[in-house]
């Protein structure tokens, strides 16, 4: 496995590849691996010849200082983790990415940026289009992975893959989770003892939701109702939002039928987590 850390260097060992007629598959993360991210490189690695993690704290995506700050960091742990799966660890330095004069933004404008996590972190997904238009050109994959555990990155990614005509394929991998439910995510080392126990009551209550909706038909009203009076039990806990949307559109919906995406940000202290559901194929 190798480390790399200069955009030419990747582009020109990635060339190499391509001229062989490998397959290149690419997982772009922002490091603190977990078991979630390792199952994404662990498909790449079953459905492509060369496998590339790229590990960046994007600082473009974080609209809060603190929040850039907080986010964990131990690359040498995440090169164990991949050692033996990944052929390449993309490991660029913040200077390498965004050198001095940086200037160019991408940006999917509209009704997929403008709600749920975009709403409340307003510039994020302008960050995350801007970092990965630039990986993507950087590493040229012919296939990306992604984990529907940030089902609005995916749609604002396709948006983009679409609206720019890029010739990539997108995969979109399950949510991996611990043992009691929660989603896991790189944030989760950030809670205290007690906010990582009481956190689980966000996949509970999207997990009980789920299955009162196989049971009985629910508005999304009742639906928003059940899962905030279910979240309030954590008195701390701060909601952001609680949403029931159409999954293609990403817009409210006042029914639930079609393709459904329950979606939810809660703090717990200083860490926001998200975990969402996505319903599909329901029926009036
Ligand atoms: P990061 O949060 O490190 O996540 C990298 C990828 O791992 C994303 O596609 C994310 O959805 C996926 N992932 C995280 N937790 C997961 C879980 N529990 N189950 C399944 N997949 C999971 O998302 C980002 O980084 C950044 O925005 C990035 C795309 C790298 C751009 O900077």
């Amino acid at each position: 496995m190798k480390v790399i850390e200069s955009i030419i260097e990747l582009k020109s060992e990635l060339n190499k590849e391509r001229a062989l007629g490998k397959k290149i598959g690419f997982v772009p993360t922002m490091g603190f691996l977990h078991k979630g991210h390792l199952s994404l490189i662990n498909r790449c690695r079953k459905e492509n010849d060369i496998v590339v993690v790229s590990v960046f704290v994007n600082p473009t995506q974080f609209n809060e200082a603190k929040d850039l700050e907080d986010y964990p960091r131990d690359f040498e742990k995440d090169q164990k983790a991949v050692e033996g799966i990944a052929d390449i660890v993309f490991f660029p330095a913040v200077k390498e990415m965004y050198p001095e004069g940086y200037a160019t933004y991408v940006e999917v404008e509209g009704s997929i940026t403008n709600v749920l996590c975009g709403k409340s972190r307003p510039g994020h997904f302008r960050g995350v289009t801007t970092v990965l238009m630039k990986l993507f050109n950087i590493v040229r994959p012919d296939n990306v992975y992604f984990g529907k555990k940030d089902a609005q990155q995916i749609s604002v990614v396709e948006k983009m893959i679409h609206d720019l005509n890029m010739d990539l394929n997108l995969v979109k991998c399950e949510i991996f989770r611990e043992e009691d439910g929660l989603a896991m995510s790189s944030r989760n080392t950030n809670l205290s003892k007690q906010e990582r126990k009481d956190a689980v009551i966000l996949s509970k209550a999207l997990f009980e939701v789920k299955d009162k909706l196989e049971k009985e038909k629910m508005t999304a009203k009742e639906v928003i109702d059940y899962i905030t009076d279910r979240i309030s039990t954590v008195d701390y806990a701060d909601i952001d939002y609680i949403e029931v949307v159409d999954y293609n559109t990403l817009q409210k919906v006042d029914e639930i039928k079609g393709n459904i995406l329950i979606a939810l940000a809660v703090r717990f202290g200083d860490t926001r987590l998200i975990d969402n559901i996505i319903l599909e194929d329901i029926c009036c």
